[in-house]
């Protein structure tokens, strides 16, 4: 966990943002539509300069980064990871994410890397295994859906990336940029209208990549929910109405909170009647309510992972995190535990967990109980 990011307070301004759809614009990037082209994010940067600034500190553009002439790639100031072992940069590329969490390799011919240390994460600064039993230049790299801009795959296109035989497709631009969002933009960059551009505040629009399952039930895996399931977990609960645009500008990074500028609202803006926590009253919501259940790179132990969940929802039953997962482990409820939800601070018996006070699930759930509104 990163100890500083919770306790950042939220920033005040709510945005009021009216969802519309626009007949006659890009909808689907896949789908070739006469006349419309990707402009490029450079073409936006004429009009719309503090957009483009704004979304080049953001995790997207940096999904997926091009190496040219055999020199590390610009992750935007962020520490930029060496090559795996036995490969120096004119063996790579592209490099695949390295932006908060970890970094995977593609080859010379655009393979992704496999191999025992060929996955480097940030965390603590290792290296992991990625599909060992794979040889190297085996695997294709099929993940553009999510990590690119305009992607379409070989069979639909005919098209590999810059004709590298491991690419099962080509894109307009790597990483998630303007046009994946709003659209293919030829028409829009010359007219300046909005009836030529997309603009989509739907969950369903982030959802097409922050999911792993088309029925959003929530996946899980060695005794943690699996990464990139937010618009899943989050339709689990309560919050299943709402646009992740109302907590999230879509144009700023959240991955911590507030300080990156990309949340929007206090939740004490919606539900003013938990504002306080008795005897907690100086923790942030996010500590409780979003802990660390969800896993990417690394897990500082078995309460915390590394992506915080958007299930809200707390189980105050003295049960630990096994009571969250059925289907033997691989797919979990929508609610969170109390040792996930506690143990970020607390530690258990066992001295497992964060630098409170020790607790056990008894004396958790006992508390948890009312906790916004019995005094003690
Ligand atoms: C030559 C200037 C120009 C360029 C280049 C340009 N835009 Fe715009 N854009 C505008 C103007 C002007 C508006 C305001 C239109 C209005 O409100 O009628 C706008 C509005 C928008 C909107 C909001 C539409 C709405 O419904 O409120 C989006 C989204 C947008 N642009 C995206 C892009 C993207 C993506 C690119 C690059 C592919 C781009 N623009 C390039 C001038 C430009
Ligand atoms: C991850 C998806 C996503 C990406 C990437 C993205 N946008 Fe947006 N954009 C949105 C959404 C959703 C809105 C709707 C308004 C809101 O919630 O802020 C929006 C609103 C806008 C608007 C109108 C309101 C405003 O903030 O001025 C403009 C202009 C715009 N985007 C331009 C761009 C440009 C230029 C880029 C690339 C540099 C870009 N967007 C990248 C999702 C995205
Ligand atoms: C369904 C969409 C989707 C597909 C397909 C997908 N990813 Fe991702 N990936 C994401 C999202 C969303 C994130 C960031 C959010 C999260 O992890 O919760 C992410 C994060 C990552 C990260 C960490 C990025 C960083 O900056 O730390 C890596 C590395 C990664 N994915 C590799 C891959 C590879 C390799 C493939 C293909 C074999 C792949 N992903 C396929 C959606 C996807
Ligand atoms: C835009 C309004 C809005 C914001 C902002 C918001 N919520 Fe909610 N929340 C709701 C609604 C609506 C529900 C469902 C109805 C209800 O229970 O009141 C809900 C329900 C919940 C629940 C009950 C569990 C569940 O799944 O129903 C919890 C816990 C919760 N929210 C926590 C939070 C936290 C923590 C934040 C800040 C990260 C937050 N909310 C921000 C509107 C909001
Ligand atoms: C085309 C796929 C795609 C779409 C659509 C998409 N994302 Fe992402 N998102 C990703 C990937 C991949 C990452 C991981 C990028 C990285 O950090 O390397 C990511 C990372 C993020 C992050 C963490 C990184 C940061 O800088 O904050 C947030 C927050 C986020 N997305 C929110 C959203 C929201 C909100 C929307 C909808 C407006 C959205 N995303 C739409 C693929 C997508
Ligand atoms: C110390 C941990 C903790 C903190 C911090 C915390 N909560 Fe809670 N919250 C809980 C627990 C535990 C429950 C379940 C209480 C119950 O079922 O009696 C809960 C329940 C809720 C509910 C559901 C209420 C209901 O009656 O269903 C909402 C909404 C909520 N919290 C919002 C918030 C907001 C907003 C904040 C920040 C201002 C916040 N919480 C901070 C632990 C916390
Ligand atoms: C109720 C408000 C709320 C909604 C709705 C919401 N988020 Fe978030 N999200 C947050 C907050 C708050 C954080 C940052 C927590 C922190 O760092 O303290 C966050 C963080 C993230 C992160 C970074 C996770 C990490 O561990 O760094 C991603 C990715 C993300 N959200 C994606 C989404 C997507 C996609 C949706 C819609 C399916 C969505 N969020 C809906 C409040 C929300
Ligand atoms: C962000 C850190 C943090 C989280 C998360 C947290 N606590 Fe605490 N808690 C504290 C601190 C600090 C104290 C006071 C010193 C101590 O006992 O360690 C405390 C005290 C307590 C106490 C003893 C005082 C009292 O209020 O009775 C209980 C019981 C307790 N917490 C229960 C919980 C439960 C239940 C949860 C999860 C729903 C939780 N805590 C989550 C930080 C946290």
């Amino acid at each position: 966990m990163n100890p500083t990011r919770h306790w950042l307070r939220l920033g005040a301004a709510v945005l009021a943002v009216a969802s519309l759809a626009i007949a006659g614009c890009d909808d689907n990037p896949t789908e070739v539509i006469p006349g419309l082209t990707f402009a490029g994010m450079s073409a936006c940067e004429e009009c719309h300069a503090t957009v483009v600034s704004q979304v080049e500190a953001t995790g997207h553009p940096y999904k997926l980064v091009k190496v040219e002439d055999g020199t590390a790639p610009d992750l935007n100031g962020w520490d930029t990871p060496v090559p795996p072992s036995g490969y120096t940069w004119s063996d790579i590329s592209y490099v695949i994410g390295g932006y908060n969490w970890k970094a995977r390799f593609v080859d010379s011919n655009g393979y992704i890397i496999t191999g025992s240390a060929v996955q480097y994460n940030i965390e603590t600064d290792g290296w992991v295994g990625y599909h060992d039993t794979e040889a190297p230049g085996t695997k294709q790299y099929d993940c553009g859906t999510c990590h690119t801009t305009g992607w379409v795959d070989y069979a639909v296109g005919g098209k590999r990336q810059d004709d590298l035989p491991g690419m099962a497709g080509a894109f307009s631009e790597p990483g998630v940029r303007c046009e994946q969002c709003h659209g293919r933009g030829s028409r829009h960059v010359k007219t300046q209208s909005a009836d030529d551009i997309r603009v989509d505040t739907h969950s369903s629009l982030c959802g097409e990549c922050h999911t792993r399952d088309a029925n959003h039930l929530i996946a899980a895996s060695g005794g943690f929910i699996k990464h990139h399931e937010q618009y899943d977990e989050m339709l689990s609960g309560g919050h299943r109405g709402l646009d992740c645009v109302t907590c999230h500008d879509p144009h700023a990074s959240s991955v911590d909170g507030a300080s990156m500028g990309g949340i929007r609202v206090t939740c004490a803006s919606c539900h003013a009647d938990q504002s306080t926590t008795l005897n907690h009253m100086t923790i942030d919501c996010e500590y409780c309510h979003m802990p660390e259940a969800s896993k990417s790179a690394v897990a500082e132990n078995m309460y915390n992972g590394d992506i915080e969940t958007h299930i809200f929802k707390i189980n105050t039953a003295a049960v630990g995190k096994d009571a969250m997962w059925y289907d033997g482990g691989a797919k979990a409820y929508g609610f969170v535990t109390l040792d996930f939800a506690c143990y970020g601070c607390h530690k258990d018996p066992n001295g497992i967990g964060g630098s409170g006070s020790a607790k056990t699930l008894s004396e958790l759930s006992t508390r948890a109980m009312g906790i916004h509104t019995a005094p003690r």
